[in-house]
């Protein structure tokens, strides 16, 4: 196991206690500047760790409120408008309803629980009180609306980094909108707007981002459990994880997106994918379809070979891995 998870674990078993960087040393069989360089990655990460001379390295467990100031800690530039609510239906509604409003870009909306999260196709998104981040972005892109998708694919690379930036756990991405880790969803992703119907351009667009960055208090609802995952494990050891993880979403995005038409994030996004060469079910209107998921193209769309020999690139839509008793299987 990593040094650096292995401090973690001691600090998750001795909470706001302090352990020396000896016997710290002594039980993992490394040296002491190695516990110091551990130590201080982990600070950098935004753990907060206190050390003190004689006494050694103690984790600190009563921080982590999400909010706009703990955010901007991380950022690389200061986003004066991040409003952050204990419970809301969907922070996307209320972007929405902000954009309308001329709400400038890169105004932030987070809640630390939602009453009526939004999935994709219409699905619920379960959002429960003070284990995940539910956040929405506003966004006014200059680009054409059909380019939506060049928004979600930025938006799952720099999820993906922000969440394996807090997280020894790998992140891997299912086309088009999901993060796993350990093979268990732990982020979706949903991107809606509002289009100028003359010119095809945006009027704005909502990038909506939903981590279970900690096991729910009791657990996911049964028909969540066996696909639901989350990021970090016990929330003792990274209370502020949340504020973390969403300034490091800001920070990655928002290069992301300043060239977005030159999708500097497209290979990522493709080494990242885990149902390449894989055999999926294409998932349409009435009809699920058994097929190879060959590849993702340079504009983020999924290229898929079904039975009959067909190829078609889907430039939208769902794909699963498994198959489910209420949908209807075509031979
Ligand atoms: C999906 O998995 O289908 C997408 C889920 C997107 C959920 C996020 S949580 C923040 C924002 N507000 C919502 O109501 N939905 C998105």
């Amino acid at each position: 196991m990593d040094i650096k998870q292995s401090i973690l674990e001691m600090f998750e078993n001795n909470p706001n206690t302090f352990l020396s960087g000896e016997s710290i040393a002594n039980k993992l069989y490394v040296s002491r500047n190695a516990v110091w360089k551990a130590v201080k990655e982990l600070k950098a990460r935004g753990y907060d760790i206190t050390a003190v001379t004689n006494k050694g390295y103690c984790m600190n467990s009563n921080s982590g409120i999400l909010s706009g100031q703990g955010i901007n800690k991380y950022t690389h530039t200061t986003y004066p408008n991040i409003f952050v609510h204990k419970i809301i239906d969907s922070t996307n509604t209320a972007a929405k309803n902000l954009a309308e409003k001329g709400a400038p870009e890169w105004t932030v909306i987070i809640s630390e629980e939602q009453t009526s999260g939004k999935g994709r196709v219409n699905r619920p998104f379960y959002s429960p009180k003070g284990t995940g981040l539910y956040m929405s972005i506003i966004l006014r892109p200059k680009f054409a609306a059909e380019k939506a998708v060049f928004i979600t694919a930025a938006a799952a690379v720099a999820v993906a980094r922000a969440t394996e930036y807090v997280s020894e756990k790998k992140a891997m991405i299912k086309w088009v909108n999901d993060i796993y880790c350990n093979s268990k969803k732990v982020c979706g992703i949903l991107t809606q707007g509002a289009v100028n119907m003359e010119t095809g351009a945006f009027d704005y667009a909502v990038l909506g981002i939903g981590i279970n960055v900690f096991r729910p208090d009791g657990g996911f609802p049964p028909e969540i459990e066996n696909i639901a995952g989350y990021v970090l494990e016990n929330k003792n050891v990274f209370p502020d994880a949340a504020n973390r993880i969403a300034a490091e979403i800001l920070n990655l995005f928002s290069e992301y997106y300043k060239d977005i038409e030159h999708k500097t994030f497209v290979d990522e996004y493709r080494a990242r994918s885990f149902i390449t060469r894989k055999h999926i079910y294409v998932i349409k209107p009435g009809i699920t379809l058994p097929a190879e998921a060959l590849e993702i193209d340079d504009n983020c769309g999924l290229k898929v070979r079904y039975n009959d020999g067909s190829i078609e690139t889907l430039s939208s839509g769902e794909v699963s891995t498994k198959i489910t008793e209420n949908q209807v299987y075509d031979k």
